[in-house]
């Protein structure tokens, strides 16, 4: 993003002070949550349009309290409203359609994460669209019930994009769902809270800082004010009840460790679902891992706490592995992030505060849903190997490649067989660091997780070394250095003809640099 001073009066702009912004002071989370609500301002749920226009715009909102920040938005206007980055929610197997208007002067094309449709429905970097033209989307919601998003993905601007505000969700729901919701008494918007964490960088004007030096392009660009729904310092008053949070990580590099703690003590939780739906059974647990792009839906029960408790959702602090020595010696050439929030350090997300006692009697089920084992007995096996190729000739460079290729939008790596069960071995060399990758088109099963860190193996649930947010359906999978992860992919291809989809890391950085390889389904 280039700065052009004559736009803005500088000295009418309030300089953010950062000691009131900062996520790790407790105190600072004063701004009441943007909750989605039915067909209202930002992230209001419409539920199955059809036919809906879509406009990508910009927008100047007001993220920072008592500041304007220029901001792209998707806009819907719906019953007479304007809906700014609406949560589309669908019921399984109804169709959907969509006209994508383009008002930004960069060309942009949304692409639906999760969902599996056909190549031309996928809003990929070919179908790009310029400024003022139009896109038509159509397709059937085959997915099972779960928190889905969509977001730009267009050739070298997807994190831009995505970085300036075009993010939002779209929740499918199912037989499954229904019961969930029932036996819960869950209701979206209210009890069932999505929850879109961002990281953002702002200038002292207030404006969105998108313009990553050679380190933040390597390594991923970092903010430091932790945003939910775009809200900064956000806090939510919840009564005695059980909460579903379902959380999306939107940022563009940065890894939560996610934790709910009351003063000094861990409050657990249970996993119920991850990217593509509702795990078999709910999983208690303290902490989860949720890497760009990755969902995990949580229920959080606080009948127990008294009117007037305070809680807060964190990032507990871990060990980020960024193993690279070269990179620790360019940052001590002064090549640095200039995020005042490390990577991996402590910090506070959401704040939640008890206003009501209430009588809530309900238990949560055993059994949520049914992941049928994709049958691996005949399935082909492919090596995907992640790496970084160094080049310190022209100063400080990083090419992080995908079994040694980089990004050609009109070339495909390897074709698949529309009749065939692939497991992939997912490598990481050592010497790397933590890569969210994520896949078009289909969803997969993790195997097995092999050779994890400690901070990681330590929160394995079973024998093959597979965490609690392994054993469902996923499209994003976190591997971290020196890890080796087989994961199953069934090919099988509702659609006619050939279809291309692409294989990507989902650290934004990583992607528009070119960490990205296409595969053809033939
Ligand atoms: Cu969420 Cu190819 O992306
Ligand atoms: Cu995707
Ligand atoms: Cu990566």
């Amino acid at each position: 993003m280039s700065e052009s001073p004559n736009e803005t009066g500088k000295n009418s702009r309030t300089a953010l002070a950062y000691s009131n912004l900062n996520p790790r002071d407790p105190s600072n989370f004063t701004n009441p949550l943007k909750v989605p609500r039915p067909l209202e301002g930002l992230f209001g749920i419409i539920e199955s349009p059809s036919n809906a226009s879509i406009k990508v715009k910009a927008l100047s909102l007001e993220v920072v309290p008592s500041t304007k920040t220029d901001s792209w938005v998707y806009e819907v206007n719906y019953s007479g409203r304007s809906i700014i980055n609406p949560i589309f929610k669908m019921k399984r197997e109804e169709s959907f359609s969509a006209t994508l208007t383009n008002e930004i002067p960069q060309e942009t094309i949304i692409h639906w994460h999760g969902l599996i449709v056909d190549w031309k429905n996928d809003g990929q970097a070919s179908y790009a669209i310029s400024q003022n033209e139009n896109y038509d989307y159509g397709f059937t919601v085959y997915n099972r019930g779960g928190t889905y998003w969509y977001h730009p993905h267009p050739h070298l601007h997807t994190a831009e994009q995505i970085y300036k505000g075009l993010a939002s969700f779209f929740i499918v729901e199912d037989r499954d769902e229904e019961n969930l919701g029932k036996s819960l008494d869950l209701e979206l918007g209210k009890t069932d809270i999505p929850l879109l964490i961002q990281d953002k960088l702002f200038n002292e004007e207030g404006r969105l800082e998108y313009d990553p030096n050679e380190m933040e392009r390597i390594m991923g660009f970092y903010g430091d004010l932790i945003l939910v729904n775009l809200t900064p310092n956000p806090s939510l008053e919840v009564d005695t009840r059980i909460y579903r949070f379902r959380v999306l990580n939107g940022s563009s590099a940065r890894i939560y460790r996610l934790a709910f703690t009351k003063g000094n003590e861990s409050l657990p939780f249970h996993i119920i679902g991850v990217d593509a739906g509702l795990l078999e059974r709910p999983f208690k647990v303290n902490e989860v891992f949720v890497a760009p792009a990755e969902r995990v839906d949580l229920l959080l029960d606080v009948r127990h706490l008294s009117r007037g408790d305070v809680m807060f959702l964190k990032s507990l602090q871990f060990d980020a592995m960024e193993r690279d020595e070269e990179l620790m010696e360019g940052m001590m050439e002064g090549m640095v992030f200039r995020s005042k929030l490390q990577q991996a350090v402590d910090f506070n997300i959401l704040k939640l505060l008890i206003r009501n006692k209430i009588n809530y009697d309900a238990q949560i089920p055993e059994t949520l849903s049914m992941v049928q084992p994709i049958d691996t007995s005949r399935a082909i096996e492919r090596k995907v190997a992640l790496s970084g190729s160094m080049n310190m000739k022209g100063g400080l460079m990083v090419q992080w490649m995908i079994n040694g290729e980089m990004f050609d939008m009109n070339r495909y790596s390897f074709q698949v067989d529309r009749n065939v069960v692939e497991i992939w071995n997912v490598t990481n060399p050592d010497q790397s660091m933590p890569h969210p990758v994520h896949i078009h088109g289909y969803h997969f099963q993790v195997i097995e997780r092999l050779n994890s860190p400690a901070q990681v193996s330590r929160l394995a649930v079973d024998a093959s070394g597979r965490l609690p947010t392994d054993l469902g359906w996923k499209d994003t999978l976190l591997i971290w250095p020196g890890e080796k992860i087989r994961i199953a992919v069934d090919f099988a291809n509702r659609f006619a003809g050939e279809q291309t989809y692409p294989f990507h890391c989902h650290n934004l950085e990583h992607e528009d640099a070119g960490m990205m390889i296409n595969y053809k389904v033939a």
